[in-house]
This record gives structure tokens, sequence and C-alpha cells, in this order.
């Protein structure tokens, strides 16, 4: 009722509402007169405005004894005595010592409550900080962690092993126990006491800086739960001093691109093998891109980053690795943005890396498949290999000169089957991104390529023209 034109005198009957509890607000107006002693009433009262108003007289003793008031505000008034009944009482002018005394002693027992819930709640917050510190021991972020020089950090989705246990797996990282080396490190196989055998990434160190930096445990988490078949397991990751390790499901075979490019293994995946290591790949990548919650990209699809298993399995590996790389401190591209011969044309000029990116790389990993031929192509060639394809067909080249040599090309069925997933390979490497399919799209062409090709694509070696856009 406060901040109005009341006049008059309070009314009486107010010391009727003795249930009033939180406030009663009536300052601000015209009133004037005695302020009436049946406010007395209002025991519950917590807090009293009568403050600016014309009243006048003495303040009630009844007022002055309310057992619950906590605040009270009577200034503006041509009251005799104090104006403030609580805040600022005058021992001096106080109209009623009662009522002081009575204030003081509540005063000083809601001191001393306060103090009490002060001590207890900063008991509490204590215990729970003490609480939360322990816990965050248990799953602090990598970071954190390592600003411990002298303790290891694991990070296993399973569980895991010591940094010492992997360096009797590994004969302490002998060159023995390589098994290949990238971009951002060495790969070593590490045979564990019971048996179990594990593929050890050892970051460089220019790397190890990067991935300290920006990989939290959530990441490894997330990336540790991937669990499909066609995608190599995540088992963990170990920093230890000046060592920063992560640990995959071991794969036999290693990967793709070292079987088809190297000399020691050229020759030995016939078409039938590399078919099912295309449509593997392509269920391993649709994976990501469709039931990962978030979606993943994996920005670096090549022929090394698909791992075989010692049935020739494919296996998507090293995803999310790119992405734990900032690629500003990086001078690694391939650890970030792709690998030469793989990038889609558009991130060029983008620098936005979309799925339709890894649908592009994924071509390019389909054209070697299919020729054998390296990504990266001699200049006068066209420097790539995607360019080298359509060079090929615009110069009608018969397909036996683009397909892989090293493969049985006597059987007509392989020959059609590859002349198929040829299309879908340029298909997938279109200059428009708009253009390439979707990796479920890419799944059922190739598994249509194999069942009896009804795809409608063009023929590669049609006369179409392709070094404009949109050739498939
Ligand atoms: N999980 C694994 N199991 C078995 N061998 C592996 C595994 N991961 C990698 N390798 C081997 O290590 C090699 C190097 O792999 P790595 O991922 O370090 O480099 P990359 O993929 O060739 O290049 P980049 O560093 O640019 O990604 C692979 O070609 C493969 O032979
Ligand atoms: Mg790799």
């Amino acid at each position: 009722m406060g901040g109005n034109f009341f006049s008059g005198s309070i009314p009486v009957e107010l010391g009727q509402l003795t249930a009033l509890q939180i406030a009663l607000n009536i300052s601000h107006n015209n009133l004037s007169g005695l302020i009436p002693s049946s406010l007395g009433n209002l025991r519950m009262l917590e807090s009293l405005y009568l403050n600016h108003n014309q009243l006048s007289g003495e303040i009630p003793t009844s007022i002055g004894v309310l057992p619950s008031l906590m605040e009270c505000n009577l200034s503006n008034n041509n009251l005799a005595g104090s104006n403030h009944c609580h805040l600022f009482p005058s021992p001096s002018s106080a109209p009623n010592p009662g009522w002081l005394k009575e204030t003081s002693e509540k005063e000083k027992i809601v001191s001393i409550v306060s103090f009490c819930i002060g001590v207890i709640s900063l008991t509490f917050i204590v215990a729970v900080c003490w609480v939360m510190r322990a816990q965050k021991s248990t799953f602090a972020s990598l970071e954190d962690q390592l600003k411990t020089d002298d303790l290891d950090s694991y990070y296993f989705p399973k569980e895991g092993f010591s940094y010492q246990d992997l360096v009797e797996a590994t004969g302490n990282f002998s060159d023995t126990a390589i098994v290949g080396k990238g971009a951002c490190g060495v790969v070593y196989k590490a045979v564990m006491t019971g048996g179990e055998v594990i593929a050890v990434k050892k970051l460089k160190s220019r790397e190890k800086e990067l991935v300290l930096t920006t990989v939290s445990v959530q990441k490894y988490r997330l990336l540790g739960q991937i669990r499909h078949k066609n995608i190599v397991k995540l088992y963990g990751f170990c920093y230890h001093q000046d060592n920063n390790l992560i640990l995959y499901e071991y794969m036999a075979n290693g990967s793709l691109g070292e079987v088809l490019h190297g000399n020691e293994t050229a020759g030995m995946l016939d078409w039938d093998a590399r078919y099912r290591i295309a449509l593997g790949a392509a269920e391993g990548l649709c994976y990501l891109h469709y039931d990962c919650k978030p979606q993943i990209i994996h920005r670096d699809i090549k022929s090394n980053n698909i791992l075989l298993d010692e049935y020739f399995e494919a296996h998507v590996g090293d995803f999310g690795l790119a992405k734990l790389i900032d690629f500003s401190l990086s001078k690694s591209m391939s650890a970030v943005a792709g690998s030469y011969g793989y990038i889609a044309p558009e991130y060029a000029y983008t620098m936005k890396v979309t799925e339709k990116c890894d649908i592009y790389s994924f071509g390019v990993v389909l054209l070697e498949l299919i020729t054998g031929k390296s990504p990266v192509q001699p200049l006068e060639q066209g420097g790539d290999l995607v360019t080298w394809v359509r060079r090929s067909i615009q110069k009608l080249e018969i397909a036996s000169q683009i397909f892989d040599h090293r493969i049985d090309l006597s059987s007509k069925r392989t020959t059609e089957e590859m002349s198929l997933v040829l299309k879908i390979a340029l298909f997938c490497t279109s200059t428009s991104p708009l253009n390439r399919p979707t990796m479920r799209e890419v799944i059922a062409m190739l598994i249509d390529a194999r069942e009896g090709g009804t795809t409608s694509l063009p023929s590669p070696t049609s006369e179409t023209p392709l070094d404009g856009e949109d050739f498939c």
C-alpha cells in the first residue's frame, strides 16, 4: 500500500491482521494522526514501514515489543523521538527502552545464529571443495594432470596399462617394435604380458605440446567409446614425462597404403579383397558420419589411415586425432586438414571441413584401389590421381590402361565391377561438393556394383567432358 495518496489516520482495524507476517508498508502516503497502538497486535510482523507520512505523537509501546519485528522505519514523520525503530535506534532518544532492549537482544541472537550459520556454511563449502578436488584428481583433464610433471597421466576407456608396461611391451620402444612411421609420430607393436597386442603411437615432440594443450579427457572418452567393426578402437592415452602415447587396436596387416604401394606387398590384394576393403572402409566412415553424436568428420581419410586386420578387413583409423591437434600450431597439414592428393578442392578456398571433404578423400582411396597408383602423381600427369584418371578417360584410354595391372583382369565380371566402382570414385571426387554422394549412397552403390550394376552413372570410358564441373 506504500506510495499512494492515502490520507487521514491509519485505520485501527489494521491491527486485526494478526496473521500478517512479511511486511506492512504504508509508507510514502499522506497519513496523519497517531500510530494506532492496535498495530501491536501484529505479532508475526517482520517489517513495518510507516515512513514518509505526516504521522505525529508518540510511537506506541506495543510496537516496540512486537516479537517478530526485524525492521521498522518511521522516518520522515512528525513523531516524537526517533524516527527509526530498528536500523538506527538512538539509545538516548529511544521512545521505548523496552523495545530497544528487545531489539538489541534480538540482534544478539541474530548475530549468534548468523555466525553459527556462517561457520557451518563455510565448513560445508570447504568439505564440498575438498570432495570435488578429490574426484577431480581421478577424472582431471590431462592438461591439469600434466601440470604435475613428475606424475604419469593415463586415460583408458577400458582397463589400462601403466607406462612401464608399455616400455616392457615394446622393448623400451626399440626399433624392432616399430610397425610404421607417420608425420605425427612412430607406431610400435606392443605385446603385453597377458598376450594382448596393441599398437602404440608415440607422438613426435612437436606434436606433444599440441595434443597436451588441446586434448581433454572428455574427447578421449567419446572417441574411446566408438565401437564399430570397421573402425580402429582407441584404447587410451598415456603421458609420461616427455612421452605422449596413443594406444590403438593392433592391425596385423598395417595400412592399405603400405599394402597397395609398398614394394614387398605390391599386388597381394586381388580385386575381391580390394572391393571388400572399399565396402568396409565405407561402412566405418558412414558410422562416423551418421551414428556418432556429435558427428565425426574424419578430415584425414587416406589409404594410410585405412588399416587392415589379419583377415584384410578394413578399419578406419586416426579419426578424431586431426581435431585434437590445433591447426594454427601444427606444421603437419596431414594431421589436420587432410593429406596431399586427398584434399577436396573447395577446402582450399573455404577452409571449411565438411563431410563432403571426407567423401572426396574416400573417392581418391577408391581410385587407388582401382588403379593401384599413389594419390600423388607427377606434375606432367596432372599432379594428382583424380586428374590423372580424368585425363586418361578423356583420352579414351581403354579401361585396362587405368586398372591396376597387378589384378587379374581376365574375368569380365571383375572388370565390370571395377568399372562401376570407378564411376563411384569419380562421383565421390566431383569438383562440386554438392554433386558428391553421401556415405550411405556410396555404400548402396558399392553393393549395387557387386549385385549387378544397375547404377545409371556415365561410363568412365564415355566422352563426358571431365575437366569441367560435375563430371558425374
Ligand atoms: N593400429 C595400428 N595397428 C598396426 N599398425 C598401425 C596402426 N596404426 C598405424 N600403424 C602403422 O603405422 C603407420 C604409420 O601410421 P601413422 O598413423 O602414424 O601415419 P600415417 O597415417 O601414415 O600418416 P599421418 O601421420 O599423416 O597420419 C601406418 O602406415 C601403419 O603401417
Ligand atoms: Mg595414420
